[in-house]
């Protein structure tokens, strides 16, 4: 059986319990959803269209066991992205026969036009397919990385991309992406950190919520939008020792408060579909975890799209050892709630056998049937099952590139500028620009970069620096490969570094050294780049080095060698632009961490959002929590970013300093923190306001502060703003490990910190009675 299967889902609203005011069950998502009470059931489904229902209905009524078993697969066309052969040949004769839902990783228009016209004009109820692709981080046009993105703290950067993605997409006849990745991760030698929006919930869900509503707009039906895809559900980024794939043990309150919590904002910002994950949760794969699935996305969320699962991993049941066979783990699947098979078969094969028999109730079918089917119909699928040829995309517009440009510039985080070094002046006489990844116009695009990719380089970072410094001498020298330990081309990289202004060297991963199935044990730069850094600063002529990777690296020993770095993440097509507009100060970066850099992968996991220990750290006391060789401080703090210009955050007042934990809990009362960002220095920019939350004491140690608002602003030097967060109930509360959700909100004692990283010293205090 499906692990937790047997807890029954029910809905507490009790006044109090003990000290705590026991709000309800449910996890609290970091949108503005409306707060639990009393009065107010946690479980919200969108309305349903009537005539959509009657459709679904009337199609349901219409279709053999074996139409609705094949309106839950789907099948991979190439095996693009994924083992094994790709399976077009089934593709063509089951949609012809009624008997596929959906096809991954076929593109272009009149191609997928091609193979909807089997299901169209030849199958028997001429439901339309579903065509699905992994839109990530552009289409056409690349954009950041989505990790980059996540440094922005800026939701218009994502829905820019997200846009953008769009409309080129579905011009191709696409309708539907696998992304966003919402999730939450600490792990770094995981390579799929590179496909989320870094370590925090409240900064995850609230990119997450905003891609969402980029790819969908306000009706994902229209001609120009995708429906799209929470993934992976759940606790993916969890992997024991960072290796992909790996299990995750997560206990029920680290589950809710924070793997959770971007998955509810993207079924409160309507999120058409889910993908589950391809781990263990607790010990039971999210493929068969009822309790994730069921009680919890579909009862607790009230989620009303579909699930998918994730390349085979229907299959993959059997090797995690919970099913038997194909038939097994079809019936635990299905069961749990994955509603559509993605390229495994074990639902066509054994479905009707197992319905027969009573393993599978007609009930669940039918559900999953209907939540596949109604995706379709609000897809406008029936509407328009066919792209328009005469209207496809097929390269990246000027308005795509600049949105593209803007974005990877956002997306930027100066993590150190010793004497200025940064900006350059665009009139320097001489520039060097060294390292492997200097002249690169393929490796920019980083991981699942969708099509364009191929198709079209990325501006690299010597021509974006020569376009943007016409008059300056630029000489340019590898140094090295990326990975390797030949250094015999490090004597030409000094030279040019000697004979400049200044020296930009661009190093850091390949595309393919992060993203799926890329997890890497040594997180520093790969071969022998660091010493190449090191050989370079050495030549005394002013270093900023550029770092281009898909995760945070361990960068100690440069930090200290070079005098600028900045971390520019893989920055998509116009990413050699991007870079140019910061280092020359075009741009003023105002991106910040969204994920801690460690100073060793042995301090791993490292996140800002930590318990404190009995015996925290005491210099002077040998028995606290430190290590021997090397401070347990990161070299980075979450949220960390620097910019040309100075700011200074004071003035932090809070509107009230008592307040009744009963009224948060019923979600009316909040307290307002409102705090002023002046640009104290001498040119324009933007800077991140970051709010931190402490609850001191609770019956569930609470992190030391968690990230519970931000804002970026920009001003112009000597401007200053109010900036200001509201706190209520999701705020303030938090998950224990109770199995049904349970959801407190404590009388005690509550810190705010306000700056402008996750070392935000600026402090108020008030009290829940
Ligand atoms: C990945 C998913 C992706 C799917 C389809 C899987 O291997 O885990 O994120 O959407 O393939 O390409």
């Amino acid at each position: 059986m499906s692990g937790s299967g047997s807890i029954s889902r029910r809905h507490i609203f009790k006044a109090s319990a003990g000290a705590a005011v026991l709000v309800g069950t449910g996890t609290a998502g970091a949108s503005a959803a409306p707060a639990a009470s009393a009065a107010s059931p946690a479980v919200a489904r969108p309305p349903r269209d009537p005539e959509t229902e009657r459709r679904v209905r009337a199609l349901l009524a219409k279709m053999t066991v074996e139409e609705k078993f094949g309106q839950l697969q789907q099948l991979t066309w190439h095996a693009d992205t994924g083992p094994g052969d790709g399976q077009n040949k089934e593709c063509a004769e089951l949609a012809a026969k009624g008997l596929l839902g959906s096809v991954l990783n076929l593109t272009g228009a009149k191609k997928c036009n091609d193979l909807q016209r089997a299901a169209v004009e030849r199958s028997r109820l001429a439901i339309p397919l579903l065509f699905g692709q992994d839109v990530i981080h552009g289409y056409l046009t690349t954009f950041p990385i989505p990790l980059a993105q996540g440094s922005s703290f800026d939701p218009e950067v994502v829905a820019s991309d997200a846009e953008t993605s769009a409309r080129e997409a579905a011009s191709q006849g696409i309708h539907w992406t696998f992304a966003p990745m919402a999730d939450v991760s600490r792990e770094p030698r995981w390579g799929r950190v590179a496909e989320g929006s870094g370590e925090d919930p409240y900064l995850t869900a609230q990119l997450t919520a905003a891609k969402v509503r980029g790819y969908q707009g306000a009706d994902y039906g229209a001609t120009d939008r995708l429906a799209a895809c929470a993934k992976h559900f759940v606790g993916y980024g969890f992997p024991e020792g960072g290796r992909d794939y790996n299990t995750a043990d997560v206990s029920e309150r680290r589950l809710r408060d924070v793997c959770l919590p971007p998955f509810k904002a993207a079924v409160d910002a309507g999120v058409a579909t889910v993908m589950a994950s391809f781990n263990t949760v607790n010990g039971v794969p999210a493929h068969a975890n009822r309790h994730t699935l069921h009680d919890i996305l579909h009862e607790e969320f009230g989620f009303d799209g579909f699930v998918v699962g994730d390349y085979t991993g229907v299959q993959e049941l059997i090797a995690h050892g919970i099913a038997a066979d194909g038939a097994d783990a079809a019936r635990l699947a299905l069961g749990a709630g994955v509603d559509m098979e993605m390229v495994s078969t074990t639902y066509a094969q054994h479905g009707k056998r197992l319905l027969a028999a009573g393993k599978i109730s007609r009930e669940r079918l039918d559900d999953a049937v209907a939540r596949v089917l109604r995706v379709k119909f609000r897809a406008g699928l029936f509407a328009h099952p066919y792209a328009d040829e005469a209207a496809e995309i097929t390269e990246p517009s000027a308005a795509a590139r600049s949105a593209a440009r803007t974005a990877a510039a956002r997306s930027m985080v100066l993590l150190r500028n010793e004497k200025k070094t940064l900006p350059l002046s665009a009139k320097a006489g001489s520039l060097a620009v060294v390292g492997p990844l200097g002249d690169d116009t393929k490796e920019l695009h980083g991981t699942w970069a969708s099509i364009g990719a191929a198709l079209f380089p990325a501006v690299s970072v010597l021509e974006g620096i020569k376009q943007a410094a016409p008059s300056a001498t630029v000489r340019f020298a590898r140094g090295c490969a990326v990975e390797g330990d030949d250094t015999g081309s490090f004597d030409e990289a000094v030279a040019a570094a000697r004979a400049a202004d200044a020296v930009v060297v661009v190093v850091g991963e390949k595309a393919a050294q992060s993203g799926e199935a890329a997890a890497r044990s040594d997180i520093t730069l790969p071969g022998v780049q660091a010493q190449l850094v090191a050989e370079v600063a050495a030549t005394g002529t002013p270093v900023a080095v550029v770092v281009l990777s898909g995760r945070p690296l361990v960068l100690t020993g440069i930090a200290d060698e070079a005098d600028a770095i900045l971390q520019a993440w893989h920055p998509g097509i116009e990413g050699g632009h991007a870079v140019a507009d910061v280092l020359f100060g075009k741009v003023n970066p105002g991106g910040k961490l969204p994920a801690t850099f460690p100073r060793s992968a042995g301090q791993l996991p490292l996140y800002y959002a930590h318990e404190n220990t009995g015996r925290p750290f005491d210099p002077e006391n040998k028995y606290t929590s430190k290590y021997l060789d090397i401070p347990h401080t990161p070299l980075y703090p979450f949220g960390h970013g620097l910019s040309y210009t100075t700011f200074t955050v004071s003035g932090l007042k809070l509107s009230a300093e008592v307040l009744r934990a009963k009224s948060v809990a019923d979600g009316g009362a909040t307290v307002r923190a409102t705090v002023q960002v002046e640009n104290t220095g001498a040119s324009a920019g933007d800077e991140v306001v970051q709010l931190y939350l402490r609850d001191k004491v609770a019956s569930v140690v609470q992190p030391v502060r968690r990230l519970v608002g931000f804002s970026r602003v920009h001003l112009k030097p000597g401007e200053r703003r109010r900036v200001g967060f509201t706190l209520g109930r999701q705020e303030l509360g938090f998950h224990t490990n109770d199995l049904r959700g349970e959801f407190l909100v404590e009388p005690g004692e509550f810190e705010i910190y306000a700056g402008n990283s996750s070392d935000a010293a600026l402090k108020a205090g008030f009290t829940l009675t």
